[in-house]
């Protein structure tokens, strides 16, 4: 790509609006081409939009298959705007000579964060309050209202013990749990029969795909919250319902659904599940540390540098 890159004027494609560094990082020196945020783009959306692309930055939604990857061979680099690139056919973009890059890094404090929020929200019982309160405009205490549990010196799990794992791990000692983790690719056996919180921040990939699943749910003990900010497919979604539903599960805390952008509809009437918009990654400097991230690379790339954060 450096060579000639002064004759000619490359374009990149945003698939997206990503917060505006992006633009600002590229807009001087290429083509910027931004296109409305789709959440679900099929792959012949994508075929299209990227047809006129050198390079582009991508969404964590953004079906990258190796048909869509193969359409265009003038594409060389493609960022993708998060730090999971499970949306890509990795081995496709080595074959084809595509870089891909990601976001390490800058989502892990905002993403952990968001994981005890979801832990407080759930154990706290946050969302069903504030329900109670908007409808019936009142604000009664009893002592036997609404009662929650402590996550004082309770067990939490951690399946994951990577950059966002290790990060909750650092915050719920604060609070005063215990705490236990896993590697990816370890036994959970010990920790799902003996954790009260269990919290998922392994990577989506064939192995983890699923890794929650009915059997998994049933090693867990009775009463247990589960908490995922990590992939929605980690977990049957309908086997957590079935949990949910016959009291196994003291409730769930999501982030990601299995079939996002949908959400199962048999979660939607459950009192004791919060349900969370995919936003663990989402204040302003995350994401604009993200976009400037992608952009970056996908600049130094264009300019004959090596990307920082290459993935292939
Ligand atoms: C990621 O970057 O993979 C996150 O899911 C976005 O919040």
């Amino acid at each position: 790509m450096a060579d000639g890159a002064e004759a000619m004027k490359y374009t990149v494609v945003l698939t997206a609006a990503y917060p505006p560094v992006a633009r600002e990082i590229l807009a001087g020196e290429f083509d910027v081409i931004e296109h409305p945020t789709e959440p679900q783009r099929t792959e012949d959306e994508l075929i299209t939009i990227l047809s006129e692309a050198d390079a582009a930055i991508t969404l964590l939604s953004d079906p990258l298959t190796r048909r869509v990857l193969e359409s265009n061979p003038n594409v060389r680099i493609i960022a993708n705007h998060a730090v999971g690139y499970n949306n890509i056919d990795l081995d496709a973009a080595r074959e084809l000579g595509i870089t891909i890059t990601n976001t390490p890094g800058v989502l892990t404090e905002a993403t952990a964060d968001f994981t005890m929020a979801l832990i407080l929200a759930l154990t706290r019982r946050l969302v069903e309050g504030d329900r109670e309160v908007r409808e019936s405009g009142r604000c009664i205490w009893e002592p036997l209202h609404m009662l929650g549990t402590s996550i004082q010196g309770k067990r939490l799990g951690i399946i994951g013990i990577g950059r966002i794992g290790t990060a909750v791990a650092a915050r719920a000692k604060a609070f005063g749990m215990e705490v236990v983790g896993v590697r990816r690719g370890n036994s959970m056996d010990a920790l799902l029969a003996t954790s009260d919180i269990v919290s998922i921040h392994t990577p989506l990939t064939p192995e983890t795909h699923h890794m929650i699943d009915a059997s998994a749910l049933a090693k867990m003990k009775r009463g247990v919250f589960v908490i995922n900010t990590a992939r929605g497919p980690i977990i049957d979604e309908n086997a957590l319902c079935d949990a949910l539903e016959s009291g196994h599960l003291g409730g769930a805390a999501l982030d990601v659904y299995e079939f996002e952008p949908a959400v199962n509809r048999r979660l939607l009437s459950m009192k004791n599940v919060v349900l969370a918009p995919h936003i663990g990654s989402a204040t302003l400097e995350t994401r604009s540390a993200m976009a400037r991230i992608a952009a970056t690379d996908v600049h130094r790339f264009l300019k004959g540098q090596k990307p920082l954060h290459a993935v292939t």
